[in-house]
């Protein structure tokens, strides 16, 4: 998942597209790289995120460009391999966002037609491959085959989820689709190109997406094809409001804590969602034969939550896959079932591939996204939007906890409850604003994190409710701290996980006055008896917690409000280790490759 943009307009290209790379940087931040066209193409790349880049580049005006910020898939972290990559005779320069799944078989049939390559990375070969449909296929017509016709050509013979994006020294854009996403934005006469709205949301207030198997052209004016048919296509722009756009910390010392203070906001946001909408889903969710939420990462955790609410409170028959691994489900999907994809980017290329091919079987999909325009929700027969604002910490919070309230308030919907519903929500809002305005919480939270920052291995126990709080604050102490944590299952602590413990062994308990309460405070009793440390979260204290962090019991809601102290302490952790909170190493906000 890499982020690509690309600019055409009166404006300096370097310093728009530095821009959009800049909002584009949660895609990816291994090395990031701009292209513009003066005179001829000149290019800047570099290492490290765009973002810690405090100095204007030093690139030649322009209005033409393209730019590209990296989450390596092939070949190492380095500026060779950084993107954007030159054509031999420097006519063009290409960005890709996806893998070319054969470019082996790719690469080894142009060495043998005598050509050379630099880098180690599969977009270099997507180069290569245009310049010889430039030469073979003018040859094959014996007339002039332009860039337009070889790029569409070399398009055809890469396997994989691909998006690149082309410009050439004559200042014209070339951009293909095929999985990884591509929108264009249009200002007049300013043409915006990107991997999502939200980079060039300032500026624009039309936009078209793309879909897969077309290319987008601007020569003069905009052009859509269909790559296969090689027809132009009719397309119109659509309006889209980008009202709460705003990227900025706002005061905060990150982006992470300043989205875990926006929960109540983004809670309130779930109830006021028009619920006129939802009657269609919620008759087809009532009549579905099975229903499967699906994930990946934090939000595959969340479908499980929704899951759960799904089955306590409407007695729907829902399971969760997480890691949208559904191979196992395909021959079992029919077109009575329904699948329901939380999903912060809308783009996460394991859940698409479920949702395409399920969509062929006939199952009907609900999308929960926080993206506007975003492929998921183009492809959902029941599209929802979290319109939770923009989350740019790569760590989800804001936008899990607005999934699970989601969950629980369409479950309550679904069992007729949903005034119930409503004002256990509206309790919830006030109980974790006061929550986050309350400094104690804070300083509890951050004294135990400077613990638990020293330890390497911390585990979590839970159940029911709970299971997956504990699951997502394991996942969110591995993404902040690198350090491992495990969550497990409170009734299978007995089956393997009590051989691990020991004295001083950090565990930390999730506990709700609810029925798994007393199965919960058993299993912490079992391993404070061979000698862990227990840190409980729950809203009363219990003599058995050799520290405690209070949370107010909220009943129902009580698990949506138990993740806040365990995204808190996430945040301290990395905090006291001094490591990138918004961007943590290897992993990026939205896996748009397989
Ligand atoms: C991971 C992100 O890479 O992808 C998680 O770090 C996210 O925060 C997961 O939940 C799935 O992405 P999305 O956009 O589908 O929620």
């Amino acid at each position: 998942m890499c982020g690509i943009f690309g600019y055409i307009g009166s404006k300096n290209a370097s310093e728009v597209i530095l821009e959009g790379l800049k909002r584009l940087e949660y895609r990816g931040y291994d090395s990031w790289g701009i292209a513009v066209v003066a005179d001829q193409i000149k290019i800047d790349k570099k290492v490290g995120a765009i973002g810690d880049l405090n100095q204007l580049i030093n690139l030649p005006r322009s209005n033409a460009g393209i730019g590209h910020t990296r989450w390596a898939t092939h070949g190492g972290v380095n500026v060779t391999n950084a993107h954007p990559h030159f054509s031999s005779d420097k006519s063009f320069v290409l960005a890709q966002n996806g893998i070319v799944e054969n470019y082996q078989k790719l690469k080894s049939a142009l060495q043998k037609k005598g050509y050379k390559f630099q880098t180690e990375t599969d977009t270099e070969v997507i180069v290569r491959l245009i310049e010889d449909k430039l030469k073979t296929a003018s040859h094959l017509t014996s007339g002039k085959v332009d860039l337009k016709e070889a790029v569409r050509l070399a398009f055809l013979e890469l396997e994989g989820r691909n998006t690149i994006i082309l410009v050439t020294k004559a200042g014209r854009i070339i951009a293909c689709r095929n999985g990884s996403p591509l929108v264009v934005g249009v200002n007049g006469e300013e043409i915006f190109f990107s991997s999502d709205t939200l980079s060039f949301a300032p500026y624009v207030n039309r936009i078209l997406v793309v879909e897969n198997g077309q290319m987008i052209t601007w020569n003069g004016k905009l052009q859509l094809r269909d790559i296969k048919s090689n027809k132009d296509l009719p397309y119109h722009l659509e309006k889209i409001d980008f009202k709460n756009s705003k990227v900025d910390k706002e005061g905060y010392d990150h982006f992470m804590l300043k989205e875990i203070h926006e929960s109540p906001y983004v809670v309130s946001q779930v109830l006021n969602q028009d619920f006129k909408l939802y009657e269609d889903f919620i008759k087809t969710l009532k009549e579905a034969k099975n229903v499967y939420t699906i994930g990946s990462g934090t939000a595959g955790i969340a479908a499980s939550e929704v899951a759960f609410y799904l089955r306590v409170f409407a007695q729907v028959n829902a399971r969760s896959v997480i890691g949208a691994d559904m191979y196992d489900y395909y021959d079992l999907l029919t077109k009575d079932d329904l699948i329901i994809a939380p999903s912060q980017s809308g783009e996460t290329a394991d859940v698409l591939e479920v949702l395409e091919i399920a969509k062929k079987k006939g199952v009907k999909i609900a999308s929960y996204v926080n993206m506007p325009g975003s492929t998921m929700a183009r492809i959902s027969d029941h599209p929802y939007s979290a319109h939770a604002g923009p989350e740019i910490c790569v760590m989800s919070t804001k936008v899990f906890t607005s999934q699970i309230a989601w969950g629980y308030l369409i479950a309550k919907v679904a069992s007729g409850k949903s005034k119930e519903g409503r004002v256990n929500l509206k309790k919830l809002v006030e109980e974790m604003d006061k929550y986050l305005n309350t400094n104690a919480n804070h300083e509890t939270i951050k004294n135990l994190a400077k613990i638990l920052a020293k330890h390497k291995d911390i585990f979590l126990l839970g159940k029911y409710q709970n299971f997956n709080i504990i699951s997502e604050g394991m996942v969110k102490i591995i993404e902040g701290s690198y350090i491992h944590a495990h969550g497990i299952p409170a009734g299978d602590l007995k089956h393997y996980a009590i051989t691990l413990m020991e004295k001083g062994v950090p565990v930390i308990a999730v506990v709700s006055e609810d029925l798994a309460r007393d199965d919960v405070i058993n299993a912490v009793n079992q391993v404070k008896a061979r000698g862990a440390t227990v840190i409980g979260i729950s809203p009363a204290a219990c003599a058995v917690f050799d520290h405690y962090i209070p949370v107010p019991d909220t009943g129902e809601t009580s698990a949506i409000m138990n993740i806040i102290p365990l995204q808190l302490l996430a945040y301290y952790m990395a905090v006291e280790l001094g490591h990138n909170v918004d961007k943590p190493r290897n992993i990026a906000k939205s896996v748009t490759v397989k």
